[in-house]
């Protein structure tokens, strides 16, 4: 298992990295079979509700088991989580990088909180993602319109980063977490602005979902390193198993109604890394 830094600067000028998140342990094999059938390194991240549900030590051993399995770079990372207590457990369970987000903080509170997190992390080789702006919307399939997003202050990101030294920042440019209801407007100009600036950490797309083909392209080209996907996925599973299950007979074996949806779940992984790629 690799963290976010290693994972960096191993696919510097290649890829950004695409960073899935996990729903159920029952879709797990199916995102990393995915990366390793396109031989690219794929992040698998847990809200702290996903991480409760399956567990901190169940998911730290899946993805030890089926990273060595396939022979993949996986890195495990605790997603928009804004309990200090439950990052140090998923640091100490073997998570290699996590997400503190002070982002509805004060900034000068965000950047203490977030300052103690790197200082437990870095001392055991965990990457740590930070959050400045705000990124709209709810996850979780909740239907969002674009106006909730409030843009990233350049200069608040700045001094973030550089008071934090986090590995890398969540960057509001106009995507929302969730379904969209109207397309997403990106300000380009503003993750030009942030790219050229902010060199020691990388930058993170929230909100994959519902980006288009060429936006998704413009925004690795511009510079961000981690992309976020989330409802595509959670979306897909439910109709995939909607559909099986309601055709399924009290006797039908009850894995097989889950291989659809496994399959899905990978093309969407095989699709979404492919968009990623620099080269
Ligand atoms: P989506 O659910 O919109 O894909 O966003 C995922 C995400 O950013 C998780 O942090």
């Amino acid at each position: 298992m690799k963290n976010l830094t290693e994972l960096f600067k191993e696919n510097e000028g290649k890829r950004a990295i695409g960073s899935f998140n996990v729903h159920c342990l029952e879709m797990l094999p199916a995102m990393i079979e995915g990366a390793k059938e396109l031989n690219v390194p794929i992040i698998i991240q847990t809200s702290p509700g996903t991480a409760e549900y399956i567990g901190l030590d169940l998911l730290v051993s899946s993805i030890q088991t089926l990273s060595e399995r396939n022979n993949a770079d996986v890195c495990l990372h605790m997603d928009h989580c804004t309990d200090i207590e439950v990052i140090k457990q998923a640091i100490d369970t073997g998570y290699t990088s996590v997400m503190y987000d002070g982002s509805s903080l004060p900034l000068e509170e965000n950047i203490k909180n977030t300052k103690e997190v790197v200082a437990y992390a870095k001392e055991r080789n965990v990457s740590v993602e930070g959050e400045v702006g705000s990124i709209g919307g709810a996850e979780d399939g909740v239907v969002v319109s674009e106006e909730d997003a409030i843009y990233t202050d350049p200069k608040d990101a700045y001094q973030f980063v550089q008071e934090t030294n986090v590995d890398a920042i969540a960057v509001a440019i106009g995507t929302t977490h969730g379904l969209y209801k109207s397309k997403a407007k990106l300000n380009f100009e503003l993750l030009e602005e942030l790219s050229k600036n902010l060199t020691n950490a990388g930058l993170v797309l929230h909100g994959g979902t519902g980006v288009s083909e060429t936006d998704m392209r413009k925004c690795v080209a511009l510079g961000m390193k981690k992309v976020n996907v989330g409802t595509e996925l959670n979306k897909s599973y439910i109709d995939n198993v909607n559909s099986a299950f309601s055709q399924a007979t009290p006797l039908t074996s009850l894995r097989k109604l889950f291989i659809p949806a496994n399959q899905h779940i990978k093309e969407i992984v095989k699709e979404k890394s492919e968009l990623f790629q620099l080269v």
